[in-house]
């Protein structure tokens, strides 16, 4: 196969052309694993697979996590059904996060394949957390190396956008170093969400915590941070949880939005040493 990656912005993000993911081969995979890591967020333009093809896929990268508290297919339970419908008004993953930040050892990477999109809305953008944290001054650098955050699955949680599961009670919550190095590229990098599963930092107040998450947020979210997708029909997207945030774009009322859903195995999150170097 020939293989074209195309960068989507300066930052991070590509397009990749020319590769079929039903027939990949060992060597092609590793061009794209390499891709992933090195953009934090590929997209396989032009695929047309099964819901068994999209799964053998995503088992190349590790195996699947199988998500706490939403049902998948029938007959695929690896794959949850994302349906937003014309005339719902929320929005799946409408906020900035990184997924399943909730969960002691949260998805290593999203694999999202559209299936059926509206002519112009519904974008997901996406914003490089190891590019945020570079930017931030030695003075908050050296403030965060030892702040940890504390979320929880908040079932209150206004959500819409019909799931093929049910959204059930969680359970522990996860505390995390709020800066995350990555395990393969080892970059450090925020991890972070707004505050919805996140609840606060750990050992802080909400009123403590509230100023400093809401700053990194906005910080960490300025355009020259980010990306955007726009999806089309066959478009497979995979993206790295832990270097990047992302959040769909709830802009095309009356419209109808289905997507195929993989979540792939993550670790435990690490940070910085006593020291703020790299472990
Ligand atoms: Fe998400």
């Amino acid at each position: 196969m020939s293989i074209e990656i195309l960068p989507l912005a300066g930052t991070l993000g590509a397009d990749i052309h020319g590769v079929d993911v039903a027939t990949i081969d060992d060597a092609t995979f590793e061009a794209v694993h390499q891709a992933l890591l090195d953009h934090g967020v590929i997209v396989l333009r032009d695929q047309d697979i099964t819901p068994a093809q999209q799964i053998a896929f995503a088992k190349r990268w590790n195996d699947l996590h199988t998500h706490p508290y939403l049902a998948g297919l029938p007959e695929h339970p690896e794959i949850i059904e994302i349906i937003k419908e014309p005339d719902e008004e929320g929005g799946f993953g409408a906020h900035w996060h990184t997924d399943q930040i909730f969960t002691p050892a949260p998805a290593m990477a999203t694999m999202l394949y559209a299936k059926e999109v509206p002519a112009v809305g519904g974008d997901t953008m996406f914003a490089s957390m190891p590019t945020a944290y570079e930017a931030l001054s030695d003075g908050m650098k050296a403030m965060l190396r030892h702040v940890h955050t504390f979320s929880q699955y908040n079932k209150t949680a206004k959500r819409s956008g019909k799931m093929s599961g049910k959204v059930t009670k969680p359970s522990k919550p996860a505390v995390h170093p709020i800066i995350r190095v990555h395990p393969e590229t080892r970059r450090p990098g925020l991890y972070i969400n707004e505050m919805e599963n996140l609840r606060h930092l750990d050992g802080m107040t909400v009123e403590e915590s509230t100023p400093i998450i809401n700053y990194l947020i906005r910080h960490a979210t300025k355009p020259e941070f980010t990306c955007r997708v726009r999806w089309e029909v066959g478009s497979l997207a995979v993206w790295d949880n832990r270097q990047l945030m992302h959040m769909a774009l709830n802009d095309y009322p009356g419209r109808r939005r289905v997507m195929h859903r993989i979540t792939i195995k993550g670790d435990v999150p690490f940070g910085l040493d006593e020291a703020g170097d790299l472990p």
